[in-house]
């Protein structure tokens, strides 16, 4: 059978298709056309090798239907292949299958029990889990004498960054195959949205888009960064002293005396064992947010609750506060919807408690990456230097040491690890959340490559 294709790819798709490895990854940026390198890749397997069997993942359903499952629609040609719905199969003339699966739960892979296949592909690789994907490896096996591999694209991130990282990237060097202990072969292929002059010609804003977000993530997504996620989360933080009393690129101000007008707030996040966290904030007329006060249940060793009840957080409360309750400042209070569950005893719920001392707060929302996008949205600094949040010196001593400090979740890196001392950073969230805003311009930072999709010359193109 004689077939012309007209499908054009970058090189590195050329790349991740030639690759000859037993494992290959092809990872790094949003956009750099990693999942239509597979298609195309498994497309042209199917053609080249008759009565091939290759397995197309995606963690769940949802995400292989409208990404793979879509655009294989819209690539591969009728002429040569049909797709099943049903059964989510293309069925080749030439008798290859290529099929779609997804594995939402850790079991799900026992669906593959007793399947062989010459290729089984992973998109969005870090979304699995590494016992997913060894499980996987087994099913790679048959007597057909067609290469056996396993290709798997993805963006850094995701609940299995780190074994990924781990497995492919570190210690190896790019685009060079490395021999594991089992004498078996193992290549990544980096990729940057810089190699996908077909997303840059139709969707110019794209990396604009990428620019405006937070640091992690756009190291991340556009440069195609695999160490980001050892590091802190909000890099964005600056305690610095010559901003002090400007209030220019620092966060932590010089306090002064609040007007009376403005809106005050107090947010809780409960702990008994672990520190308890109150923290307070007033808000100007520009929406702009001063950290104030705050009362932060620890004993000073690190993340060691003092164990107070919450009858005596609440009196600890109106303490802090009677000299603005003296002035008529209302202070709304907003907390973990936790408390409202948690049992004091016989008084009820830790929030029951709180009201009978006269302390009242209102639910908050804990949204943990809605929250953390607040944070970071709040901390950029405008091009005057001004960020939407600020702290008080020596008066929030407890945020302005642990703020800075977190890192991320090494099994989950797009949220905070909740191992460590978040507890006024969850307090931060809850009063966050009540008014979210929009995410901010940044402040322009260096460049660190000098690339520009609008500068560079059309890339050679290679026709299959
Ligand atoms: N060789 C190509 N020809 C035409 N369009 C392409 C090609 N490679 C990628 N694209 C398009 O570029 C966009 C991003 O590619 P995609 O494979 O989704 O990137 P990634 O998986 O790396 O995030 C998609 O709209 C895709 O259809
Ligand atoms: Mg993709």
């Amino acid at each position: 059978m004689d077939i012309k294709l007209r499908l054009e790819i970058t090189e590195t798709q050329l790349k991740f298709i030639t690759a000859d490895a037993d494992e290959v990854l092809f990872g790094g940026a949003a956009g750099g056309g990693k999942s239509y390198g597979q298609l195309v890749d498994a497309l042209l397997f199917a053609l080249k090798y008759p009565c091939s069997h290759q397995l197309v993942l995606r963690r769940t359903f949802p995400e292989l239907e409208h990404s793979l499952i879509m655009n294989s629609l819209q690539i591969y040609p009728a002429s040569v292949c049909s797709y099943h719905v049903s059964s989510r199969k293309w069925n080749f003339r030439n008798g290859s299958v290529i099929e779609f699966g997804y594995c939402q739960a850790e079991s799900d892979v026992l669906r593959y029990q007793g399947a062989e296949y010459d290729v089984v592909r992973f998109d969005e690789l870090t979304h699995f889990t590494e016992s997913q994907y060894t499980y996987l490896l087994s099913r790679v096996r048959g007597t057909n004498g067609y290469p056996k591999q396993i290709k798997s694209s993805t963006n850094p991130g995701g609940v299995g960054h780190t074994w990924v990282k781990s497995r492919f990237i570190d210690g190896a060097v790019p685009n060079e195959a490395q021999t594991t202990d089992f004498g078996t072969k193992r290549l990544f292929i980096p990729s940057f949205v810089q190699d996908n002059k077909f997303l840059m010609k139709s969707d110019n804003a794209y990396i604009s888009r990428l620019k405006q977000l937070p640091e992690n993530e756009r190291r991340a997504l556009l440069y195609g960064e695999w160490e980001i996620f050892d590091g802190q989360v909000f890099t964005e933080w600056r305690n610095n002293p010559s901003g002090y009393k400007t209030r220019r690129f620092s966060h932590v101000i010089e306090p002064f005396k609040i007007p009376k007008e403005w809106r005050r707030f107090r947010a809780f996040d409960f702990g008994y064992s672990k520190p308890f966290a109150v923290s307070w904030y007033a808000v100007d007329y520009d929406g702009r947010v001063y950290n104030y006060r705050e009362l932060y249940g620890c004993t000073g060793k690190p993340d060691v609750g003092v164990k107070w009840t919450a009858q005596k957080i609440a009196d600890k409360i109106i303490e802090l506060e009677a000299e603005e309750r003296e002035a008529g400042c209302k202070i709304t209070g907003v907390a973990d919807p936790a408390i409202w569950n948690a049992t004091g005893g016989s008084d009820g719920s830790i929030a029951d408690m709180m009201e009978k001392r006269g302390v009242y707060f209102e639910k908050g929302n804990n949204d943990r990456l809605a929250g953390k996008m607040q944070v970071h949205y709040r901390l950029s600094f405008d091009e005057e230097g001004l960020p939407m949040i600020y702290f008080f010196d020596k008066k929030c001593p407890g945020m302005i040491r642990t703020l800075p400090e977190l890192k991320y979740d090494s099994t989950n890196p797009e949220d905070v690890d909740t191992r460590q001392e978040d507890h006024l950073y969850d307090a931060l969230k809850y009063f966050l959340m009540t008014s979210p805003i929009a995410p901010r311009e940044r402040m322009p930072e260096p460049e660190t490559e000098d690339w520009s999709p609008l500068s560079s010359e059309p890339e050679k193109r290679f026709i299959v």
